[in-house]
């Protein structure tokens, strides 16, 4: 399957060659990794437990820098932002919602995490009022900005990860695992809501478990399989139906997954 399903002529967000990322020198989580995301693209990172999908997000969001290839991320270089250059600009244009809320939420309130962006921009008392109920509205816990974030079920605590990216506005939005832990209702809010910011040409990348939902979050998929390579980029449907591809990469299994396919499809 072919690498690169950005579209033509677009200016690329993110344009990664080669690219290695190691934990603590030695724990390969991303090994040559190539892949040109085009702005305004809708994407999906699958992948089994451990495949690198978290990884990858945090390089696309200047968390970490590659250990060996290279990378740019809006048009920097992804090394120097991790080092801290221009990376209060950087992240004022690229959002990441981290797959465990506990990480994103640490203020007093809901309320004051949501606002915690909006005012590091310098907004106005007001524009940051404004954002933050917007952002409140959209992940439906406007009644909950006085709790604190510990007082806060799971799928509540999420649902406020989610408020405090939005209400920056960022060109670029990587959710990580964004529908885990909520409820049918919830979930169907935030698919709605990605398929807004993408109609409004955001770009946005989403890591998911979640089958059922890729066709309606993303037009491409990105696969990454057990040994953290791209095993397959290409056009949603056209992954989503490669039934071998999608057991070979533990995504679904014979024994739990028909999704309308015959199980002997699935052998
Ligand atoms: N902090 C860390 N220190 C060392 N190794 C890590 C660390 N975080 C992740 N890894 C390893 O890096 C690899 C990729 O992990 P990553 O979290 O990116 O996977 P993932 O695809 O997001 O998995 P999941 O579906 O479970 O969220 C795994 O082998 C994992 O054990
Ligand atoms: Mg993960």
């Amino acid at each position: 399957m072919g690498r690169d399903y950005s579209p033509a002529g677009a200016e690329p967000v993110f344009r990664l060659e080669g690219v290695r990322y190691l934990y603590n020198g030695r724990q390969v989580a991303l090994d040559g990794i190539n892949l040109t995301v085009g702005r305004g693209e809708q994407l999906a990172l699958l992948g089994a437990n451990g495949s690198g999908k978290s990884t990858l997000l945090k390089l696309l969001d200047g968390i970490f820098s590659p250990n060996a290839g290279r990378m740019q991320a809006m048009g920097r270089d992804v090394a120097a932002v991790a080092a801290g250059q221009d990376s209060f600009r950087f992240h004022r244009e690229v959002g990441l919602v981290f797959q465990d809320p506990d990480v994103q939420l640490f203020s007093a309130t809901v309320f004051d995490d949501v606002a915690f962006g909006p005012l590091q921009l310098g907004l106005s008392q007001a524009e940051v009022l404004r954002r933050c109920d917007e952002a409140l509205q959209m992940m439906e816990i406007s009644h909950l900005a006085k709790r604190a974030p510990f007082e806060l079920s799971g799928g509540e605590k999420k649902r406020a990860a989610i408020a405090s990216v939005l209400s920056l506005k960022p060109e670029v939005i990587l959710l990580d695992e964004p529908t885990a832990a909520l409820d049918p209702r919830t979930k169907w809010v935030l698919v709605n809501l990605i398929q807004k910011l993408g109609q409004d040409g955001k770009t946005i990348i989403t890591a998911t478990h979640e089958l059922e939902i890729v066709p309606l979050i993303a037009s491409r998929v990105i696969v990454l399989d057990e040994n953290r390579q791209i095993l397959a980029d290409g056009p949603a449907q056209q992954v989503l139906n490669d039934t071998a591809l999608l057991v070979k990469a533990n995504l679904i299994h014979p024994e739990l997954h028909y999704l309308g396919r015959s199980p002997s499809s699935l052998s």
